[in-house]
């Protein structure tokens, strides 16, 4: 590979998205957003936090290439993810005289590349954007698949919209001041795409751990470019989430009512990996994963520093709350399951009691 040219590019019928992965990715984002064409104006999106860190490095990095270039921020959190922010961005957009073929950067985490992308998705009805991630979670999921969104009084992601980005930049490096908590997130969703997916990946994080607990970069990099493979693979194959995207829900349908039932006091990562815990037990009482895969799992979670129980809360609650998921098709829960490590299978064909003792199994008294 070329050095600064893409490790890959994800391909189907609405995205062409180019993912580079590099320790100094930030300090070619000028080059990489005038790759095709030079956008007359480029606005970077970010939040406080991380415009302090990384906002100069990025408006220098495009200074060179895109004179015209401004940097927005919104507060960090994803009470950022809102309707009144989003009309605060198109205010800004507007004074900014942003056109049709201007260009949105994302600058930030999951909320930062979900604005970014709803606001590049409805401006002008749909202008180009670009993520550069700067959380875990982003690096390896939210960042790649062209999956945007708000939340709304009736939900969390409730508005938005299929929008892809034209590339995926991941600077590594960015990992460096992100807090332990939010690594170990976003490696939930790491061992997820391994457990779907990869056996062998599984084995990789076991064999990498402390080298990854350490957020070495280069091995951080070598994280980030087999997640975004297989979420690349897995998007490709099916971009609107008709069918086997709904593999990477794996561990959400229950994670997300432990999630909202924490009040948010749990990362979403953190809620995902009580979540395939219990659907990992589901997947034992349909005979297609045995208790070794069980405690194998639980063992790689904790030694990340994941909860595998939802501490505080109650069995009748998680379930109740899973019946709000928003992926209930026709009244019946579609169930993400495991066939072994490394394998899935979807189904809606599980019963309540079977159900109850998997959530009895995070919930111990
Ligand atoms: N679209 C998708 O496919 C998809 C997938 C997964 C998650 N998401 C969304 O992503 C969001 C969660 O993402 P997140 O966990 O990245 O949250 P986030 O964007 O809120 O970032 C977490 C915190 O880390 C800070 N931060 C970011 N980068 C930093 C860095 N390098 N150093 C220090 N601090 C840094 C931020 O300021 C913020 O306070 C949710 O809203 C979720 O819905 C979307
Ligand atoms: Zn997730």
């Amino acid at each position: 590979m070329t050095r600064h040219e893409p490790n890959f590019t994800l391909r189907s019928d609405s995205a062409k998205t180019h993912v580079f992965v590099e320790p100094d990715a930030l300090d070619y984002i000028g080059k990489w957003v005038s790759r095709d064409r030079t956008p007359p104006v480029v606005v970077v999106l970010s939040d406080t936090t991380v415009a302090d860190l990384y906002g100069e490095q990025m408006l220098k990095s495009l200074a060179s290439h895109c004179p015209n270039s401004e940097l927005i921020t919104v507060p960090p959190g994803d009470q950022s993810k809102s309707l009144s922010h989003l009309d605060d961005i198109y205010g800004k957009l507007g004074r900014l005289r942003v056109p049709r073929d201007g260009m949105l950067l994302a600058l930030g985490g999951g909320v930062i590349t979900d604005l970014t992308g709803f606001a590049a998705a409805t401006w002008m009805r749909g202008i180009d954007y670009a993520n550069c991630p700067t959380t875990l979670e982003a690096d390896v999921d939210a960042s790649l698949g062209g999956k945007t969104g708000i939340n709304h009084a009736s939900g969390k992601n409730m508005v938005g919209a299929f929008h892809h980005p034209r590339f995926v930049a991941v600077d590594t490096t960015c990992l460096k001041t992100l807090p332990a908590r939010d690594i170990a997130a976003g490696l939930a969703e790491s061992i997820k795409h391994a457990l779907i997916s990869d056996a062998s990946f599984l084995d990789w994080h076991q064999q990498n751990a402390s080298a990854i607990r350490a957020v070495e970069t280069d091995v951080m990099s070598e994280l980030v470019t087999k997640n975004l493979r297989i979420k690349a693979s897995v998007v490709e194959q099916d971009e609107k989430e008709s069918g086997i995207r709904a593999c990477l829900n794996f561990g959400h349908t229950i994670g997300h009512a432990v999630e909202k039932l924490s009040n948010y006091a749990l990362r979403h990562g953190e809620a995902v990996a009580v979540g395939m815990v219990a659907a990992a037990h589901l997947s034992m009482q349909k005979g297609l994963l045995d208790s070794k895969a069980i405690a194998r799992i639980r063992s790689v979670l904790e030694s990340f520093d994941l909860p595998t129980i939802a501490e505080n809360l109650k069995p009748a609650a998680i379930i109740e709350t899973t019946l709000g998921d928003k992926k209930v098709k026709a009244g019946k829960r579609q169930w993400v399951l495991l066939n072994g490590i490394g394998a899935f299978t979807i189904t809606d064909d599980v019963s309540d009691s079977m159900i109850e003792s998997a959530v009895q199994e995070i919930c111990p008294t």
